[in-house]
């Protein structure tokens, strides 16, 4: 089965066809893990993964939302991680590209959440742009039990220092990119059993697609850049990527 490893179908970008898009992605047969933002969209994450079979949850805190928080956040997120279809801390970490919250704001968010996760025993889902000295320096520190590097655009080098942290990588629509050509080599080099696919929908649809609302329908045209860059055919990449889910979350 072709899993969607991190999708916001609780995004605006959906709201006038929900669930036309959720019937669409049971007919196709794929599983989707939705990530949380914020509390209102870790709130909707949950009710999507109850209402949906092949729906599964993340909650947590964007590093964008860090500086809104309410004090009682972390209550609130284990509460929601309670629902047995909440299977990560997600999407936690940090963004210095953007910098919409300040960063020593952004730090301590991220730190507070990993300190959940480990509490809870669940894998956490790392987003990282722009910030990767500083989110593998509190990763080494925090040490969560597992966890998913979401749209991974590090080095092959710092994937080596995350796989002995016991870290999979998920790869979405930039590796069909022309231009992308790290994301390209550090997906074709990176071991096998350590990679996961994604959409990250509504954006960054793969070409043909490029510009366009993405969902996770798109997973097999990923899959299929994915298996051209490592010299194997797309049902090899379903199964590797769905077993590789399985060693990371226990689904
Ligand atoms: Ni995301």
């Amino acid at each position: 089965m072709f899993v969607d490893v991190h999708a916001h179908l609780d995004d605006e970008a959906f709201d006038s066809d929900r669930e036309e898009v959720l019937e669409k992605i049971k007919e196709a047969g794929i599983m989707v893990i939705n990530a949380g933002s914020d509390i209102a969209s870790s709130q909707m994450s949950v009710k999507l993964a109850k209402e949906h079979d092949l729906i599964y949850a993340c909650v947590g805190v964007h590093p964008h939302d860090a500086q809104n928080v309410q004090k009682d956040y972390i209550k609130e997120l284990e509460e929601l991680a309670k629902n047995s279809k909440v299977v990560g801390i997600g999407e936690i970490g940090l963004d210095y590209y953007y910098d919409l919250s300040d960063r020593e704001t952004q730090k301590r968010i991220f730190i507070e959440q990993l300190d959940l996760a480990k509490s809870l025993n669940l894998p956490v889902v790392i987003h990282d742009r722009d910030a990767h000295q500083d989110t593998l320096d509190i990763l080494k520190d925090s040490r969560p039990a597992k966890g998913l590097m979401h749209c991974y655009s590090g080095s092959l080098e710092m994937a080596q220092e995350l796989i002995r942290l016991g870290f999979y990588f998920s790869f979405g629509g930039v590796i069909t990119f022309k231009n992308a050509k790290k994301p390209k080599e550090v997906a074709s080099k990176l071991p096998l059993e350590r990679i996961l696919l994604e959409t990250d929908c509504p954006y960054l649809s793969p070409e043909p697609y490029r510009g366009k609302r993405n969902d996770p329908t798109r997973i097999p045209v990923i899959a299929k850049t994915l298996a051209e860059l490592r010299g194997i055919t797309v049902d090899e990449i379903k199964d590797i990527t769905f077993a590789n889910l399985r060693c990371l979350g226990g689904l």
